[in-house]
């Protein structure tokens, strides 16, 4: 170890150091660097260590001298740094602020509500009458069986409805029944199978039927079932049922019209049809100018089918009713084309915010 310095050589080293911490800590850009010169200053090798260990062996007037400036020159160089750092500090917080700077003063971004699309909007309002009556909702399979779409509901295997002209099959080894379900009445049958009368069911769903895509008919639309099956249930409990909810679905001074038809699964078989919500029943280009719009299928549950599900037709009878709403969410608003129900254009959808 070499020998301790000097008063005079302790007193030059204080000297440049001095220099050096104020040039070292005037030059530090960041926090970082304060903290590197503090160490290189204050270090236990640094040059002031040197000559503070060196300061017991200097005699006594000496030592009170090189002491005081030594004191000195650490108070002036701690000071420096401390100044250095705060002002490194506040800048990077400063820079930090200014990042995250929200301008109080410009306008609000709005926040979107979305929308229900118009189909949803229709299918709760129908869902939602039915159910003040005290039916209660039920879903069923898009993939059905041949048994459930047709065969019990009493659809013969002739019929043209079970041609592939008319119904998607599926193609799944080990299954060649599977069809994708071409009017919602099938879940009549799951129903009743589930479960003893009475029984007062709606049941919203997708349908599926191998038709073109034009304006107006598409491959898949929806429907929602109805059914109602206790004991006494008569034909004018299905008018009445019907009228009523027509009238509050689509206007109270609407006239409904009720016309035979036919369907396998009802006896007698109906239609209703309302004077057109449009034009009031004098005749449009949505009504094709006949004043009445065409709403559902219907009639009393056939007996066969009731025997099918192990109902006793003896004891029980009801009703049943079929309609789609893509067309009357169409007409109700203003929808020219059914394509653009599956578009999902942004455009067309933000206009039901707020809506239903
Ligand atoms: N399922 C029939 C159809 O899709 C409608 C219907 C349902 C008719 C219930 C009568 C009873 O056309």
């Amino acid at each position: 170890m070499s020998a301790p310095p000097s008063s005079d050589e302790s007193l030059a080293t204080l000297d440049r150091e001095l220099a050096r911490g104020l040039d070292l800590v005037a030059r530090a850009s960041s926090v970082e660097d304060v903290e590197d010169a503090q160490t290189s200053l204050f270090g236990r090798k640094a040059p002031f260590a040197v000559v503070e260990r060196a300061l017991g062996s200097l005699p006594e007037d000496e030592r009170r001298r090189v002491g005081q400036r030594t004191n000195e020159v650490r108070a002036r160089l701690k000071a420096a740094i401390t100044e250095r750092r705060q002002a490194l500090e506040s800048e990077r917080e400063t820079a930090v602020l200014e990042l995250d700077r929200i301008d109080v003063t410009l306008p609000g971004r709005r926040l979107r509500a979305g929308s229900l699309h118009p189909l949803t909007i229709v299918q709760q309002e129908i869902v939602e009458i039915f159910t003040r009556m005290g039916y209660r909702v039920v879903e069923g399979p898009e993939v059905e069986d041949e048994w459930h779409n047709f065969d019990a509901l009493n659809i013969q295997p002739d019929h043209p409805a079970r041609t592939m002209m008319d119904t998607t099959y599926l193609s799944v080894p080990g299954h060649p029944e599977l069809l994708l379900r071409a009017h919602t009445s099938p879940m009549q049958i799951r129903t009743m199978q589930a479960e003893p009368p009475p029984v007062y069911v709606v049941v919203p769903g997708r349908v599926f039927r191998n038709e073109a895509i034009t304006a107006k008919n598409m491959p898949v639309f929806h429907q929602v079932e109805g059914l109602a099956v206790d004991k006494g249930i008569r034909f004018s409990d299905l008018k009445g049922t019907v009228e009523s909810f027509l009238r509050e679905l689509l206007g109270a001074d609407l006239r409904v019209r009720m016309t035979p038809s036919f369907f396998p699964f009802v006896e007698p078989g109906a239609q209703f049809d309302v004077s057109c919500f449009v034009c009031g029943g004098s005749g449009c280009k949505t009504c094709a100018f006949v004043g009445w719009i065409e709403t559902m299928g219907a009639g009393m549950v056939h007996p066969r089918v009731l025997e099918n599900v192990g109902y006793n037709p003896e004891r029980y009878t009801g009703f049943a009713f079929g309609m789609g709403y893509d067309r009357l969410a169409m007409i109700r608003f203003g929808i020219p084309d059914i394509r653009i129900l599956w578009e999902s254009d942004v455009r067309f959808l933000e206009q039901f915010e707020g809506v239903g």
